[in-house]
């Protein structure tokens, strides 16, 4: 059987995860996969999650199994987090959330429910969208078709395009995939009315999102990043929301995610909830549940949220930083480019618009490590590289024909 399998080409941010970790260059730059790193370069366990894992380890009395669905206390907390403690969603029975393997882990066992309950369902997703969006729909058997998003020309919104897209070739029933803030790659996204408009053509045409909620509070604030979702979970019968608590809670390799799942009434999320058991277990059998308690135990300890909350908003304001010194210091230069979007995309990445060629010479000559779309992960950014990294992405574009 081996002697058969054709290797196939592979997850191209992971390969260059790979790529800069090989990389024996002492000045080389990181700004690939989207991990917060703090001004040493270092990707930092929070002060609030050492507590915990220090509580739990001393009061933690089994490593039984949790179950396929997960911890309630947990999936409460994920809901007051996402939704709002004061949201009438969390009495109505209608919603329902499960402890899963990652935000990919929830958008899996999501794309597995569609899969099974809805297969002539479409799934839109924006362009771009995030690299493993369509290949976790792909590999469930979903078909997926994009939408407008990102408009290279003057890199903005297309909202327009947007809307008349889903409007004029959506069916009902399809599942629509939204970033809930921090879109991934362009850091473009969409306001409050945006929302508002794009929640009552849902309605209208009776489309199912799926919101992928990756960076809560690496925006604008914890509340102020699903102001949007909640608009739209509160307004629409059906919603499907994966989260993800890797980056705001630093738990990356801990693979701490939930899907949620809001239902017309409270029968149907009880029936709808019930069938991701068996996903589930055949999927993963159980969730894992270190990164789950940690959340929860800081999420319901007044004091170790506050900590964590600082700690949250500490990462924001150095990226908003960040994206301000990069936009700087990259026009100092004077090389005729327009560098505005650094300051005006949100959340960990910026989406350059940086050609192949341009990414390839900085990272073949300058090992300066930026993903083939062109996106940057501003964290990697910091007080000893961003002089060469300005510099080296200076001359590069500046020996590029003016756009
Ligand atoms: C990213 O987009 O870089 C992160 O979400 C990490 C990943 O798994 O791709």
């Amino acid at each position: 059987m081996f002697s058969e399998i054709k290797a196939p080409e592979g997850d191209r941010l992971l390969a260059l995860m790979q790529a800069f970790r090989a990389d024996p260059n002492p000045r080389k730059v990181d700004l690939g996969v989207g991990v917060y790193m703090d001004d040493s370069g270092t990707v930092p366990i929070l002060s609030s999650v050492k507590i915990a894992e220090q509580r739990l380890l001393e009061t933690e009395t089994t490593k039984t199994y949790v179950g396929p669905l997960g911890d309630p206390t947990f999936a409460a907390a994920v809901q007051e987090m996402l939704l709002g403690a004061s949201s009438p969603l969390l009495s109505s029975g209608r919603t329902r959330t499960i402890q899963t393997p990652g935000g990919s882990g929830a958008l899996r066992i999501a794309a597995d429910l569609i899969h099974a309950n809805a297969p002539d369902a479409t799934i839109w997703l924006s362009t771009p969208t995030w690299i493993n969006h369509g290949p976790i729909h792909a590999s469930a058997g979903n078909r997926a078709r994009p939408y407008p998003y990102f408009n290279p020309a003057d890199g903005s919104l297309d909202f327009d395009g947007m809307m008349a897209c889903l409007d004029g070739d959506a069916r009902p029933g399809d599942v629509v995939l939204l970033h809930a803030c921090c879109h991934n790659p362009t850091g473009l996204d969409l306001g409050d009315d945006h929302w508002r408009e794009l929640t009552a053509l849902m309605a209208r045409k009776a489309l199912i999102p799926m919101i992928d909620c990756a960076y809560q509070g690496f925006g604008a604030g914890l509340d102020a990043d699903v102001a949007g979702l909640r608009h739209m979970a509160e307004a629409l019968p059906e919603v499907l929301i994966a989260t993800s608590y890797s980056k705001n809670f630093g738990l990356y390799r801990e693979r701490t995610g939930a899907l949620t799942l809001i239902a017309k009434t409270p029968d149907h999320a009880t029936a709808a909830t019930a069938a991701l058991g068996p996903i589930v277990r055949t999927s993963y059998s159980m969730p894992p549940s270190h990164g789950a308690q940690i959340v929860a135990l800081i999420w319901t300890d007044p004091t170790l949220r506050q900590q964590w909350l600082e700690e949250l908003a500490g990462m924001r304001d150095r990226i908003v930083g960040l994206r301000h010194r990069l936009r700087t210091t990259l026009e100092q230069h004077q090389i005729g480019r327009d560098f505005s979007f650094l300051t005006s995309q949100r959340g960990m990445f910026s989406y350059t618009g940086f050609t192949p060629d341009d990414i390839q010479t900085l990272r073949a000559r300058h090992a300066i490590y930026i993903a083939s779309d062109g996106r940057i992960s501003i964290p990697g950014v910091n007080d000893r590289n961003i002089g060469y990294l300005c510099e080296q992405i200076a001359a590069v574009l500046s020996a590029d024909k003016p756009r």
